[in-house]
């Protein structure tokens, strides 16, 4: 089988309140994922679980503490990150940020075809740019000259997609691509992503909250729960019948962004939270109603469930 992105025991440990604090939190513990070629791959949860921590490391924003990440077959070596970040491309949050409101939002397109050579003319930058911005169902007239106060932030998004499909990756790593967009838009964008994969044979990592979205543009998912993979399979399997008590908890309440607990430079994680992180057996374990003696004490194992992966005890010998 393809895989474009192999992403392998990977950890990101934090050191937590000051410099000479001992406390550190496994914000991603030892997960292991893949995305195929022309697959949309969803990574969800609640705020604080570690997906954007893991985004950010595969962009090469962020060093792992361990692990690997194989891209396009070739193994990441520690400070050799200039081909790693080739042919993938990110989409942010909020499209607001992602563009300076003083400078017209043509230039981020002219300046990117220039900074990878991708033009020899004015004319051409102009008709590549026009094909892109297509491909997002806009054009170059709809953008030349205007400036990011001129946009609505569901254009906005758009437009950060176009941008991103100049260099014509493999992969767009999309954090919560659609949670400050309108309700009424966020359908639309993600449908893009659908486009973009059919037509143009890009993968996606969908970062989000938003399961319905996840459910309906996603082929595959992995539900995260502070640092670790609990459950990952086809979105079908995994939302139409949640084995993990977590993700039949997150079916049942859906939960919505919420950017005011984001984390935001300081570290103030609430005490369930930190709690969790630190908790020794199944983080899940002071949530869950069907916790047992060992899941308190003993991380629990991963095991297949029907070609679903789910990290449980409900699932493993003597306890299935
Ligand atoms: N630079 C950092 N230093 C210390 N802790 C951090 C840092 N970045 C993230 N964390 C912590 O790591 C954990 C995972 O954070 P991360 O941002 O990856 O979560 P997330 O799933 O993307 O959350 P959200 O849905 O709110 O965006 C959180 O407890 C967070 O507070
Ligand atoms: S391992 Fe135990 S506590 Fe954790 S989700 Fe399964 S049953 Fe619940
Ligand atoms: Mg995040």
């Amino acid at each position: 089988m393809d895989k474009l992105l192999e992403v392998e025991n990977l950890t990101k440990v934090f050191a937590l309140g000051s410099v000479l604090s001992k406390l550190r939190i496994t914000a991603v513990d030892n997960i292991s994922f893949f995305i195929k070629p022309a697959e949309i791959f969803a990574l969800a949860g609640e705020s604080g679980c570690g997906k954007s921590t893991t985004a950010r490391i595969i962009l090469g924003f962020e060093h792992a503490t361990a692990g690997t990440i194989t891209h396009s077959g070739k193994k990441e070596a520690k400070n050799e990150r200039v081909w790693f970040t080739e042919g993938i491309q990110a989409i942010f949050q909020d499209p607001f940020g992602t563009f300076n409101p003083l400078r017209p939002v043509e230039r981020y397109f002219f300046e990117t075809l220039r900074n990878y050579k991708l033009a020899s003319s004015p004319a051409e930058a102009v008709r590549r740019i026009d094909a892109k911005l297509h491909a997002v169902g806009l054009s170059y007239e709809d953008l030349a000259g205007k400036y990011p106060s001129e946009f609505s932030g569901g254009q906005l998004q758009r437009i950060s997609i176009a941008r991103a499909l100049l260099t014509d990756p493999q992969l767009i790593v999309a954090d919560e691509p659609v949670s400050m967009v309108d309700a009424s838009l966020r359908m639309s964008i993600v449908n893009l992503f659908k486009t973009l994969r059919d037509e143009l044979g890009v993968s996606v990592l969908y970062i989000t909250h938003d399961l319905a979205t996840a459910y309906y543009v996603c082929d595959r998912i992995a539900i995260m729960f502070r640092g670790d993979i609990v459950e990952m399979g086809t979105v079908e399997e995994v939302l139409m019948n949640p084995r993990h008590p977590y993700t039949q908890l997150l079916r049942a309440s859906i939960p919505e962004a919420d950017t005011a607990h984001r984390w935001q430079g300081e570290i103030r994680l609430a005490d369930t939270e930190q709690d969790e992180y630190l908790r020794q057996g199944c983080r899940f374990a002071g949530r869950c109603p069907h916790a047992m003696e060992i899941c308190r004490s003993t991380p629990p194992p991963t095991v297949q469930v029907e070609g679903v992966q789910v990290r449980c005890y409900l699932y493993s010998e003597p306890f299935s």
